[in-house]
């Protein structure tokens, strides 16, 4: 396959991903009206909203490839970069807060409360392994730093 293959190939799976995406967001909503309960409703909430920014990611990665292409420069990571390790900071307490809630539930059984705070945490290092893999990118872009 020629690189352009490869391309288009890409974009035609991330358009039906897409699609996969809005049924998501029509089958939580489906859930959603039948359901009173505020955890339940929550959690398709959660996932609704991941679903359409899941989209719009999806629409990044084909916009990138299809009318604008962009890059990621040491001038970029660098004008904020005091900034992000600054959050990176944050993102760490996060986790902190989450396991010691956790740590300190002797439950048996998984609550609803375990349940929410375990989700919590999960998000949280999600958080912070999206700015250390961005910390990889900028110590890609400069090798020798
Ligand atoms: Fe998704
Ligand atoms: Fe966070």
């Amino acid at each position: 396959m020629t690189s352009k293959e490869m391309q288009e190939q890409m974009v035609s799976n991330l358009k039906r991903w897409q699609k996969i995406e809005n049924a998501s967001v029509v089958s939580t909503g489906k859930v959603m009206e039948k359901t009173d309960h505020p955890l339940l409703r929550m959690v398709m909430e959660i996932i609704q909203r991941d679903s359409q920014t899941h989209y719009h990611l999806q629409q990044m990665i084909i916009d990138s490839m299809e009318v604008k292409p962009f890059s990621l420069t040491p001038e970029d990571i660098s004008a904020v970069w005091d900034l992000i390790e600054n959050h990176i900071e944050i993102e760490k307490s996060t986790i902190e807060m989450a396991n010691e809630i956790l740590g300190n539930m002797k439950a048996k059984y998984l609550t609803p409360q375990i349940y929410l705070l375990r989700y919590l945490l999960k998000d949280e290092e999600k958080h912070n392994a999206m700015l250390e893999a961005l910390e990889q990118v900028k110590k890609d872009i400069y090798p020798y730093a």
